[in-house]
């Protein structure tokens, strides 16, 4: 389904900062070979979530759901000098890919990469976020935002991706599970009365929350 107006995407990214050259060589070479390409953040959103990161100033980025590293780098250029972002992924193919990208990046030093499950890898990792970017499978949209809840500072940040999944969520009846899943999200923090939130209807959909 169509749910933002193709001709409106493409003149708002018209108007939007262009990519770096690696941003656009990862872009270019996933869309061409990634058989999941669609996956990617893109220069549109990429470019908000640079923005949204050089809002806040993280010293703490935490991503769940690296795939082959675009985003990653997209939020960690508004790290703070001594910021770290940690990332997730579960399949080692990605996770390898997005490393050999970040090692050609400024952020070299400063993004950590973990391969595995993200609920297994979340438990390892005993930090305190300031920015959560949640973006792997949907149907763990909820378990992955109540696990790290606790570990996002007061005033932190988690953006999660695909709100709006392909406008699956706007149908009546829901249908498929993963529909299922981000519906059942949205309505999870909208009930959540220890968070404010605000749906863009960018790209696929993104949920900026702030914890209070
Ligand atoms: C939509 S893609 C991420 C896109 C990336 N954040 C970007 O914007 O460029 C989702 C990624 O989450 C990964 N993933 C799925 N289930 C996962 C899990 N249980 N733990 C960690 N990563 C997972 C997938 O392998 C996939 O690479």
């Amino acid at each position: 389904m169509e749910i933002i107006l193709e001709k409106a995407g493409t003149y708002a990214e018209a108007f939007t900062t262009p990519d770096e050259p690696l941003l656009k060589e990862i872009e270019a070479f996933t869309m061409e070979n990634h058989p999941q390409s669609h996956m990617i953040s893109g220069h549109l959103q990429g470019q908000l979530l640079s923005q949204i990161s050089s809002m806040i100033r993280p010293e703490r980025i935490l991503e769940i759901g690296t795939f082959v590293g675009y985003s990653a780098l997209c939020l960690a250029k508004g790290l703070r000098p001594d910021g770290v972002l940690h990332t997730i992924e579960l399949r080692e193919a990605d996770a390898q890919t997005a490393r050999a990208y970040f090692d050609r990046s400024p952020y070299k030093e400063r993004i950590c990469i973990h391969t595995g499950d993200a609920l297994t890898v979340m438990e390892q990792l005993k930090e305190n976020w300031d920015l959560v970017f949640i973006d792997a499978d949907k149907i763990n949209y909820t378990r992955y935002y109540e696990a790290v809840f606790p570990f996002v500072k007061k005033g932190g940040w988690i953006i999660a991706d695909n709100v709006l999944f392909h406008g699956e969520v706007l149908k009546t009846p829901l249908k498929g599970k993963n529909a299922k899943a981000i519906d059942q999200f949205n309505r999870h923090i909208l009930a959540d009365n220890r968070v404010e939130h605000v749906m863009l209807t960018v790209r696929d959909g993104l949920m900026i929350i702030r914890k209070k």
